[in-house]
């Protein structure tokens, strides 16, 4: 079962009552890879993310994490998997009697982190990474939608993880906040060499992670350069869910290329 892939999913099923939403689903996710989830409402796209997570147990299959089985580990066991693991909740789901502070500190507390000076260094050094340092001492209800989806990614990266986990990130959030979120997730990918699992409503978003690549000299998206000489593009994999099936699995050109009606719809 040896394997350097970040993520191997394999024979996945899970059942809620009499509906199978996950059906034996396999596939494997390369380092630095983006691959986009899609599929309509109730597909199991959030249930996918919690069972990678950990959160939720299947009723048979595997989830490979550096070739690691965590389906079988316990609470305590997955914490060393969890600190590699970054999670984008939908909704940014903050605690709302946090502050931002404590909000972005609460895994590394969690962690056993007391040295008061190193929470507050990790924490500053993360809301600058999301560009929202003046925010620190701010409480949930005072932000607007496009800052606590910020100061969720800023609390999902704390740990420095290598895959990240992102549900419907700019879901709610208007067209010009949304891409502040997709220059994030970007920056994450191409800085940080993370890779990602992103649920999105919105192809558009994925579609530009696809042919952009973040420039920490813009401090911007800039299109990948289509034959890779100055900037590689990065590899994005599209999964569409469909009754609990992987219905397809593969590139935007892939997708493209198949002129199947029920994929077409998705992207367009
Ligand atoms: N904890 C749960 N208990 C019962 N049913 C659930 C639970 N979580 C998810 N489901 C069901 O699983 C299906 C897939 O849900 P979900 O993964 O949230 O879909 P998506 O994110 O694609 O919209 C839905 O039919 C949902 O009702
Ligand atoms: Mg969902």
């Amino acid at each position: 079962m040896a394997s350097n892939h970040p993520l191997t999913v394999s024979g996945l099923s899970i059942s809620f009552g009499e509906k199978q939403v996950l059906k034996d689903v396999s596939f494997q996710v390369a380092r630095g890879e983006t691959l986009v989830l899609l599929g309509v409402t109730g597909s199991g796209k959030s249930i996918l993310l919690k069972l990678i997570a950990g959160l939720v147990k299947p009723d048979r299959g595997n989830v490979l994490i550096e070739g690691e089985d965590i389906v079988p580990l316990s609470e305590s066991q997955l914490l060393p998997f969890r600190k590699h693991m970054g999670i984008v909740f939908q909704e940014g789901a903050l605690f709302d009697s946090l502050s931002v502070r404590e909000n972005v500190a609460y895994s590394l507390r969690e962690a056993g982190e007391e040295d008061e000076d190193v929470l507050d260094g990790a924490v500053r050094e993360m809301l600058s990474f999301v560009e929202l340092e003046e925010a620190i001492g701010k409480m949930p209800a005072e932000l607007s939608g496009g800052m606590r989806r910020r100061v969720s990614i800023a609390r999902a990266i704390i740990n420095r993880p290598s895959l990240m986990l992102y549900d419907s990130p700019t879901a709610g959030l208007d067209p010009v906040t949304a891409h502040t979120i997709n220059i994030l997730i970007a920056k994450l990918r191409d800085v940080q060499d993370v890779t990602s699992l992103l649920v999105t409503q919105r192809i558009q978003d994925a579609l530009m992670l696809d042919n952009s690549v973040y420039s920490p000299d813009q401090q911007a998206l800039i299109p990948a350069s289509p034959n890779g000489n100055t900037h590689p593009a990065p590899i994005t994999r599209f999964l569409v869910l469909r009754d609990g099936n992987i219905h397809f699995i593969g590139t935007i050109q892939q997708l493209m290329a198949t002129g199947d009606p029920y994929l077409l719809r998705f992207v367009s």
